[in-house]
């Protein structure tokens, strides 16, 4: 029963008297559903989906555009089959299930996450959100329930090589990025062709503002926070915003025997004294901004080769865009003086932007709600990590539900979360579809 049949219920009941405050905690008892989903099925399903790519540390890479996640990228769009939905791959490369809803005529509520992986990465990351949208799908078809709302599971292409797919989706995808080279080797442009992709019609998937009436992810937290408050779920306040730019710093290559170390244009000492700089000016001023190196290569990358040439990433993550900008001037002015001492330079490339993104608090609301009909604890809590939430919320309401990593590790074979917290995390996903779908126009 929704929580608007059940007020109307009880106003029938004439118990509608009583003060809002009761009124609201009784329509909510009945506001949640029986409904829940098959947490055996959802856990086999994550330890299938970890065979594509895995590695030999026991966690996986599969990485976006590689033979491993278009594998199981097949291999997700007959789960999504099996759903019931009806599925596409559009032509950013998508993967789009959509199960009809009673009154098709109003915007869709999504929800899903991502299957690609980091290199090395692990088994939860993106994955748990996915297969747990695709077991809410199942569930809603086992049970015979069809909601208000057009509903539509989405798997986005390549949301570890900066939101790709969900960006193409929210309009913010630039055209310059189709010739970034991913993780895969293949350019962007040939990744998303590898996967079914079509260039052509880009364009085409594109949504506006108001295109959506809902979109909500669960996510692995990716850090320590649950774990270490023993809450069960976290409900995301915010996703920070994320810089990316390619450092290029130029000196120049000499004999490693004969240069005289007062005579060096030493790019890769300019490159150490700009990693030291990073991590001194990030951590300068109070917050929870953070900023890392996270690739570096010498050029021409001999040991007998003073470095004539170093490309580095440099990543700047806020919840504040402003914040970031502030930091990146900063790093930049520092860099100009880095060079004046060995006669060295530095070129910023940007790469990558996703601005910061607020989480719609009627969302948090009912993830809150959803928690607390099931009996699960939860926080309030900003999410460090980037998602394509933060490129959903673009287009309208936005929410994420997290559960708990164990140890908080992410990005690494290590990477863990409990096969109960996981159940959990797909149980509330499933009560907040329904009530947003009870709720929401
Ligand atoms: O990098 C991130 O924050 C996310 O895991 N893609
Ligand atoms: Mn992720
Ligand atoms: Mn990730």
């Amino acid at each position: 029963m929704s929580r608007r049949d059940a007020l109307a219920f009880l106003s029938t009941t004439g118990i509608a008297a009583l003060l809002p405050r009761q009124l609201d905690l009784l329509s909510r008892a009945f506001a949640s559903s029986p409904l829940r989903v098959n947490g055996a099925r959802l856990n086999d399903r994550l330890g299938a989906l970890a065979a594509f790519g895995k590695n030999a540390q026991g966690g996986v890479t599969r990485v976006a555009y590689s033979d491993a996640d278009r594998q199981a990228r097949e291999w997700t769009l007959s789960l999504m089959r099996d759903a019931g939905l009806q599925t596409e791959v559009d032509a950013a490369g998508n993967l789009i299930g959509r199960r009809a809803g009673r009154d098709d005529a109003r915007k869709p509520i999504l929800f899903g996450s991502h299957i690609d992986s980091v290199p090395e990465g692990g088994n939860y990351d993106g994955d748990v959100g996915s297969l747990s949208a695709i077991e809410v799908a199942k569930a809603l078809q086992e049970s015979g329930t069809q909601t208000r709302h057009p509903l539509e599971v989405v798997i986005f292409q390549n949301e570890e090589g900066g939101l790709i797919g969900s960006r193409a989706i929210s309009g913010e995808l630039a055209a310059k990025e189709l010739a970034l080279i991913s993780q895969s080797g293949k350019s962007i442009g040939e990744g998303i062709t590898f996967i079914g992709g079509d260039l052509t019609r880009l364009e085409s998937v594109k949504r506006s503002k108001g295109d959506i009436a809902a979109y909500v992810e669960v996510h692995i937290e990716q850090g320590g926070t649950l774990e270490r408050t023993k809450t069960d779920i976290g409900v995301v306040e915010g996703i920070v915003g994320i810089d990316r730019w390619d450092v290029t710093v130029e000196g120049f290559a000499n004999h490693a025997g004969t240069t005289p170390m007062d005579q060096r244009h030493d790019a890769m000492l300019s490159a150490a004294r700009f990693t030291l700089a990073v991590n001194r000016i990030v951590t300068s001023i109070p917050g929870r901004q953070v900023g890392t190196i996270g690739r570096i290569a010498a050029f021409p990358g001999a040991p007998n080769v003073i470095p004539g040439k170093v490309v580095l990433t440099l990543e700047l993550r806020d919840l504040d865009a402003a914040k970031i900008r502030r930091l990146f001037d900063r790093i930049v002015a520092e860099s100009k003086a880095i060079g004046a001492e060995n006669g060295t330079t530095f070129a910023f490339n940007e790469t990558n932007v996703h601005l910061p993104a607020l989480t719609d608090h009627r969302i948090q609301a009912a993830i809150m709600r959803a928690s607390h009909d099931l009996r699960l604890s939860t926080r309030i809590m900003p999410s460090g990590a980037g998602h394509d939430a933060q490129s959903m919320a673009r287009l309208g309401p936005a929410g994420m539900i997290f559960v708990p990593s164990v140890g908080g590790i992410s990005h690494s074979p290590k990477e863990f979360s409990r096969p109960e917290d996981i159940e959990n995390g797909a149980n509330v996903l499933l009560q907040t579809l329904l009530a947003l779908d009870a709720d929401f126009e």
